[in-house]
C-alpha cells in the first residue's frame, strides 16, 4: 500500500524524450495512413465495430459522457469493450496498442460500482495535497480494471464566475490551491513511473482561461466555451500556473478548451499551444482537441484541420465523423497545407506516451488485469473517499453549538429532496454526463449515513418536505443543487428552489435545532435559509460515501474544510469575481470547526 505521504516522495518521471531514439526508427516505417491513424480519436459509440481501428489504425478512442458499453455499465461490460477496442489495435500491422480516454474526473465515474470521490471543488476545500494524490491513486487504480489506460483529468480550471456550470470541476478561484492539487493529482494518476501498471496518463484541461470566460459571451448566452477577455499579464497570472506545476509534475497530455481567448479559439491559436505551452513551458508530451472543438474554428473542415494542426493540436477528438477526419487529413497533407515535419511531431508526441505507459513493450498485455477488479469499489476505497469527504465540508454557520450533535439523541428528523438521493450527493458526471438524480450507482446517502451513524436507542425519520418532525428536537434538511454538466449547468439565478426554503422554514416552524447541509456544485445564495438555520454545512457534491458527512456532523471528525471559493451575497449585482457590485458573504478561506 502506498504510504500517505507518498505527495512528498514521488520520484520524477522519466522525460518523455528519452523514447525519441527508438519513435524515429519506427516513425520511418509508418505509412501516412499510419500515421494519421495515431492523431485520431473516435468516440467508440459511433464506430461501427472493433474492425475500424485496424482498418483505420486508429491510434486511440475515447468514451464522453454518455458513451456506454452497449452491454451495459458495469465493471465487466466495460473491461470486455475496452479489451475488445485493444485485441483489434494489437493485431494491425505495426501492433500499436490504442490509448483509451474517459473522463474519470471524480473517481471512474461512468462505471456502475465505482468508488465516487468529491467533485474537485470539495476537494479544493481540503486543501491537502496529499488526500488529493491518494484519491487520484485509486482512481487510476479502477479505471485500470477496465483496460483504459488515460483519463481527462485533472481540471485545473481556476473559474471566476460561479454562474458557470463547471464551476464545480475546479479547484479553486485561486491559482495558488489549483497549483499546488492540479500537480498532486497528476502525481496520484501517472504514479511514480506512468510505465507502473497501475498508472494511467493524465490529461491536464481546459488550456486555458476556460474559467475566465466573460458573461454572455458563449453560444449559448451565458459562460461556458465562451471568450475570456483579459490581458495576457492576467491570463498568466490567474489561468496559466495550473499548468506549469502540471507539466513539472509530467503531465502526458493537455486538452486545449473550447473557449476563446479574446476572440480567438484556443483549439486554433499557435501562440497559446505552441509558443507558450510547448516552446515557453516545455511541455513534451501531446495536445488533444477537446469534443468536436476543431469544428468550431472559422472556415471549412480542410480550415478547421489545418489550422489547429499547424497549431500545436496532436490528436483530435473527432468524435463522430472519423472517416471524414481521416481522409481530409490526408488530403491537407498531400496538398502541403500540413507539412510532414508537423505530422512527425504530432505522432512523435503520441508515441512517447505510449512509450512511457509501457504499450510498446511486446512482453507487456495491454489489456485488462483482471485481478484488478477485486478492489474496484472496495471498502478500502471507500474509505479513503470518507476521508476526502470528511476533509472536504465548510462550516460556515455554528449558532450556540448546534454542531455537533449528539449521536444518541431520542428522534432525529432527516428532511430535503437530496437527504436520501444518491445521484444529487455525486453531481454531474456520474454514469450520466449530466448525472442524474435517484440512485445511479452504489453508494452510502447522507440519510442512510446518519442512520448507521446513530445510537440503536436513537429513532431516525425522515420526509422529502420537511413535514413530520414530531417530537425530534434535532432536524437536518440536505438541499442543494439537481445534478448538470458543462453549459447547462450554467446560470443567471443562484437561489435555492423555493421547495428547499420552504423545507427548512417548516422544520424551523416545528420547534427543532435545524442544521443545512447544501449539496451544491457552487457557493448557491442562501440568505433564505440562513435565519432559520442554527448551523449550516457546505457539503458540495461528496459523491458515494455519505459516512464522511455523518463523521462530521457527529463530531467523529471535527470540520477543517476552508472555503476554496468566495461566497457571494444574493443582493450582488454580477458574480465574476473582482467586478464592481460583488458583494461578499463569507470570504475565500472561511471554514469554521468545533
Ligand atoms: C468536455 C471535456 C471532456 C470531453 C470528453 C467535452 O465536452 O469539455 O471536459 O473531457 O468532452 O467527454
Ligand atoms: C458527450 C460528452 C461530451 C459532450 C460534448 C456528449 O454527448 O457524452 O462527453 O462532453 O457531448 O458536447
Amino acid at each position: 500500500m502506498p504510504s500517505p505521504d507518498v505527495a512528498q516522495s514521488a520520484a520524477a518521471q522519466r522525460p518523455l524524450t528519452s523514447f525519441d531514439p527508438q519513435i524515429r526508427r519506427l516513425l520511418a516505417g509508418m505509412t501516412l495512413d499510419e500515421k494519421i491513424g495515431q492523431m485520431a480519436q473516435p468516440d467508440q459509440e459511433f464506430l461501427k465495430s472493433p474492425e475500424e481501428v485496424k482498418s483505420y489504425f486508429l491510434g486511440s478512442l475515447l468514451s464522453g459522457g454518455d458513451s456506454d458499453p452497449r452491454a451495459g455499465n458495469g465493471l465487466t461490460a466495460w473491461t470486455d469493450m475496452i479489451d475488445g477496442y485493444q485485441k483489434a489495435a494489437v493485431t494491425t500491422r505495426l501492433r500499436i496498442p490504442i490509448l483509451y480516454g474517459i473522463d474519470a474526473v471524480h473517481g471512474h465515474n461512468n462505471v456502475i460500482g465505482a468508488t465516487i470521490f468529491p467533485h474537485n471543488i470539495g476537494m479544493g476545500a481540503t486543501r491537502d495535497p496529499g488526500l488529493v494524490e491518494r484519491a487520484a491513486r485509486i482512481t487510476s487504480e479502477e479505471v485500470r480494471a477496465t483496460g483504459a489506460n488515460w483519463v481527462f483529468a485533472p481540471c485545473v480550471t481556476v473559474p471566476q464566475d460561479i454562474r458557470w456550470g463547471r464551476t464545480y470541476e475546479g479547484f479553486s478561484e485561486s491559482p495558488d490551491v489549483v497549483k499546488a492539487l492540479g500537480a498532486a493529482a497528476v502525481r496520484g494518476l501517472q504514479r511514480d513511473s506512468l510505465d507502473d501498471p497501475l498508472a494511467v496518463l493524465a490529461c491536464v484541461k481546459h488550456f486555458v482561461g476556460d474559467g475566465g470566460t466573460a458573461w454572455g459571451s458563449s453560444g449559448k448566452g451565458m459562460l461556458d466555451q465562451g471568450d475570456t477577455r483579459v490581458d495576457e499579464a492576467t491570463l498568466r497570472r490567474i489561468h496559466l500556473p495550473g499548468y506549469v506545476t502540471t507539466v513539472k509534475a509530467g503531465a502526458g497530455t493537455i486538452m486545449p478548451s473550447y473557449s476563446s481567448w479574446n476572440g480567438e479559439k484556443v483549439s486554433g491559436s499557435e501562440k497559446l499551444m505552441t509558443g507558450i505551452l510547448k516552446n515557453e513551458i516545455g511541455f513534451q508530451g501531446f495536445l488533444i482537441s477537446d469534443y468536436a472543438a476543431i469544428d468550431q474554428l472559422p472556415g471549412n473542415y480542410k480550415q478547421q484541420i489545418t489550422r489547429s494542426i499547424n497549431a500545436g493540436m496532436d490528436m483530435v477528438m473527432i468524435p463522430k465523423k472519423y472517416v471524414e477526419f481521416i481522409t481530409t487529413l490526408k488530403q491537407c497533407v498531400q496538398e502541403g497545407q500540413l507539412p510532414m515535419v508537423r505530422i512527425d511531431d504530432a505522432v512523435t508526441r503520441i508515441l512517447r506516451t505510449k512509450f512511457a505507459l509501457g504499450l510498446m513493450n511486446a512482453k507487456r498485455s495491454p489489456l485488462a488485469d483482471r485481478g484488478l477488479h477485486n478492489a474496484f469499489g472496495s471498502e478500502g476505497h471507500r474509505a479513503v473517499a470518507r476521508e476526502c469527504v470528511r476533509a472536504s465540508l465548510v462550516l460556515l454557520k455554528n449558532d450556540n453549538q448546534a454542531l455537533p450533535l449528539a449521536n444518541s439523541a431520542a428522534h432525529i428528523h432527516v428532511a430535503g429532496k437530496s437527504a436520501d438521493d444518491l445521484g444529487n450527493q455525486c453531481g454531474g458526471w456520474t454514469i450520466r454526463w449530466q448525472g442524474a438524480s435517484g440512485r445511479p450507482t452504489d453508494g452510502t446517502t447522507i440519510l442512510e449515513a446518519v442512520q448507521r451513524a446513530v445510537s440503536p436507542k436513537t429513532r431516525v425519520t425522515t420526509s422529502v418536505d420537511g413535514s413530520g418532525v414530531g417530537d425530534a428536537k434535532i432536524a437536518i434538511a440536505v438541499i442543494g443543487e439537481k445534478p448538470y454538466a458543462e453549459g447547462m449547468g450554467d446560470t443567471a439565478d443562484l437561489h435555492l428552489a423555493p421547495e428547499d426554503v420552504a423545507t427548512v422554514t417548516r422544520l424551523k416552524n416545528s420547534g427543532a435545532k435545524v442544521i443545512a447541509v447544501i449539496l451544491s456544485g457552487r457557493p448557491v445564495f442562501i440568505e433564505d435559509i440562513l435565519p432559520h438555520a442554527d448551523a449550516v454545512v457546505a457539503a458540495w457534491l461528496p459523491g458515494s460515501e455519505g459516512d464522511g458527512v455523518a463523521d462530521v456532523l457527529f463530531g467523529t471528525y471535527k470540520p477543517t474544510g476552508k472555503l476554496s471559493f468566495t461566497w457571494p451575497k444574493a443582493s450582488s449585482t454580477t458574480l465574476h469575481r473582482g467586478d464592481a457590485g460583488y458583494e461578499t458573504l463569507f470570504d475565500f478561506g472561511t471554514g469554521l470547526s468545533y
